[in-house]
């Protein structure tokens, strides 16, 4: 089985001062490892919401052959919130759907889902998927995808994702 390569960056001003703790970026984290069989190799990191220091990782996170990359943080409205713009600019290809249903699974928890610009794509081999900065928004929106998750990395060439019984609703179309 081979080693899947995932890259978790938070978002936040305020967690990369250290002035408190990143809770969302650990939730990514149990979120895959509760899921995956594979061995996972994490490549974590929390930076400010700057422009920059998010395209030079993503960018270098994709050139390393990382799979998977989610990120936290930076989907809203506020002028500092630039992740899905940033993510837009590196990425090759824009998938859509996926901001399209997180919103939509969102929108039934919370009112306010509609402020996140949340999208995600495809650079390289990489899967790059924007998730908000909260930790209960983690599992509340990779649960609306998680899906087509495995499937989608499977078509860019990425490593394969092996499950354990509580991913095992990830769906991979019969061959034709
Ligand atoms: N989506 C989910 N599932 N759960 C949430 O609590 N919070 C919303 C939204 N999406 C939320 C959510 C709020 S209040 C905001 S402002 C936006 O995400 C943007 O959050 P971010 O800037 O931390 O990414």
């Amino acid at each position: 089985m081979e080693t899947v390569s995932i890259g978790i960056i938070t978002l936040s001003d305020r967690a990369s001062r250290g002035e408190y703790d990143d809770l969302s970026g650990p939730e990514i984290r149990r979120y895959f490892s509760e899921r995956l069989k594979n061995t996972i190799e994490w490549h974590y990191e929390v930076i400010p919401d700057e422009p920059d220091r998010l395209k030079s990782l993503l960018t270098e996170m994709s050139d390393n052959h990382i799979g998977l990359i989610c990120t936290t943080g930076g989907t809203g409205p506020a002028p500092r919130d630039i992740t899905p713009q940033v993510t837009e600019e590196v990425c090759d290809k824009i998938l859509p759907g996926f901001g399209e249903e997180m919103r939509r699974v969102s929108l039934q928890v919370v009112p306010t889902a509609i402020l996140s610009a949340q999208t995600a794509g495809i650079r390289k081999k990489s899967l790059i998927i924007n998730l908000p900065g909260k930790p209960k928004a983690i599992a509340e929106c990779l649960d609306g995808v998680y899906a087509a998750i495995p499937y989608c990395l499977d078509l860019i060439g990425a490593p394969r994702m092996e499950f354990t019984a509580k991913g095992s609703d990830a769906f991979r179309p019969k061959k034709k």
